[in-house]
């Protein structure tokens, strides 16, 4: 089972190295992608205007843009709430970036309270995302809302 109290400090020295969100995004995104059995994607797409834009991440080149209201990521952002969805090819709309992919978990992560990114994990196994795991993503993005510079450099 995932430690989440250790990858939560984990995150947070990640952070404490560098905290702009490109350096630390990257080795977020990296350490989950190691740290969390059974991913085949890990990582963020990041709020412009009206558009979600990929950005760090480990796993297969995904879809660059993703508007809101659409996919999981982006009603994740309209609606502004987690969405943990045990079999993507339930979800009306889901956009198949990896053929693999057969469950999946998208957390809004907040600057001044509102939606600037999203934290996006794909599994090839149905059902993968546990109320735990739900739990600790939460955890991890609630220190990455904290402490991340969104600026660009
Ligand atoms: N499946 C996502 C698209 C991003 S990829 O999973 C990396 C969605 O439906 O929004």
């Amino acid at each position: 089972m995932t430690d989440y109290e250790l990858l939560c400090s984990q995150v947070q020295e990640m952070i404490e190295a560098d905290p702009r969100y490109v350096p630390a995004l990257s080795n977020i995104s990296a350490l989950l992608m190691e740290t969390l059995p059974d991913l085949n994607w890990a990582g963020f797409y990041i709020l412009h205007e009206n558009q979600l834009v990929v950005g760090p991440f480990q796993g297969k080149p995904a879809c660059v843009h993703i508007q809101v209201g659409k996919g999981v990521c982006g009603t994740a952002v309209e609606k502004d709430e987690v969405i943990n969805v045990p079999d993507v090819h339930q979800f009306p709309g889901h956009i198949a970036c990896d053929s693999a992919s057969n469950s999946e978990i998208v957390i809004p992560l907040h600057k001044d309270g509102k939606p600037a990114a999203v934290l996006d994990l794909d599994s090839p196994r149905t059902d993968r995302f546990t109320e735990t795991d739900e739990a600790g993503l939460i955890r991890i993005a609630g220190a990455i809302e904290r402490s991340v510079i969104w600026k660009e450099r």
